[in-house]
């Protein structure tokens, strides 16, 4: 294959990005201009239901791709996040859903969305998912900071020609989840009382969940988490020069931690458990960064 074709075929070049991004910008009322993007992971989509003014626009008609994975409804939601009585709340657009390169897709598709979102103007990126947790200590239904990822899917979302227009060869991955936002985020934890541990998130192409030995593994390599997204997204993300910040909700205690076999229903069940506690911190955290301006 010639370099040229490599270029054309990759779904999040330059173009494809742009064009992705003039029609999220299209779909935004006059005058908005969000400056967060918030994806929301498996069976956490109903934050959306939270925003003030939020309307919807499905993931085909601005050229996302579309997952077909229980409890990732393929809808970006715009609106405003983390309203108070003092302060209108911050402009957000959400994604309801994202698609994970076990579905059979490339890396370059499963950013695709977090790249436009960003070329549409915003700067900071919340990434959500549901995890497996593997420290010690940790409990099914816990929100737990990401602080570091491990990249452990085999492949990057920058394999390929880099284009300069998105950004450099060789990034950095020195703090690839902002350390201010990390403050804000604990500082916000901290008053409304949640407990939210830090911790190293394992990105892994999946779709089968971890053996015991896997698991064991991952302790030994640092991870607290594990989990089958994020990891390209947040890569992208920092390759653009956005600002990240990762939560995980510990849907379930990784493979071999409790003797019970691992479900896709578990993981959403528990999600769909948390999902008060969940809404409250990113709340929070919302109206922390609308304050912040
Ligand atoms: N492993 C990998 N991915 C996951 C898990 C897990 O245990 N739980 C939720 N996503």
């Amino acid at each position: 294959m010639s370099r040229a074709a490599i270029h054309d075929d990759n779904p999040a070049s330059f173009e494809a990005v742009a064009q992705s991004a003039a029609r999220i910008r299209a779909f935004l009322p006059p005058g908005a201009a969000p400056s967060i993007a918030l994806v929301l992971g498996s069976g956490l989509g109903s934050y959306a239901d939270e925003l003030a003014d939020a309307h919807g626009i499905d993931y085909a008609e601005i050229g996302f791709p579309r997952s077909g994975v229980i409890g990732h409804a393929g809808r970006l939601v715009y609106g405003r996040a983390g309203r108070t009585a003092s302060h209108p709340g911050v402009e957000v657009l959400l994604m309801q859903g994202r698609v994970h390169t076990y579905e059979g897709h490339s890396l370059q598709t499963v950013v695709l969305p977090v790249r436009a979102l960003i070329a549409a103007g915003c700067q900071t990126v919340v990434l959500t998912n549901a995890a497996g947790g593997v420290g010690e200590g940790l409990q099914a239904g816990d929100l737990v900071l990401i602080r570091d990822h491990l990249n452990l899917m085999g492949d990057s979302p920058l394999r390929g020609p880099n284009d300069p227009r998105l950004g450099v060869r060789f990034p950095d991955m020195s703090e690839v989840y902002d350390a201010k936002l990390r403050a804000t985020a604990q500082q916000v934890a901290a008053r409304l009382q949640i407990r939210m541990p830090t911790g190293v998130y394992a990105g892994l192409l999946g779709p089968q969940y971890e053996t015991p030995s896997e698991v064991r593994m991952l302790r030994g390599l640092g991870a607290d988490l594990v989990g089958m997204s994020t990891v390209p997204e947040a890569i992208v993300a920092r390759h653009m020069g956005a600002r990240v910040l990762g939560l995980s909700c510990v849907s379930n205690l990784a493979a071999g931690m409790t003797g019970q076999p691992l479900s896709h229903e578990e993981v959403t069940e528990t999600a769909a458990r948390v999902r008060g506690t969940f809404i409250r911190l990113l709340d929070g955290i919302m109206a922390e960064l609308a304050s912040l301006g």
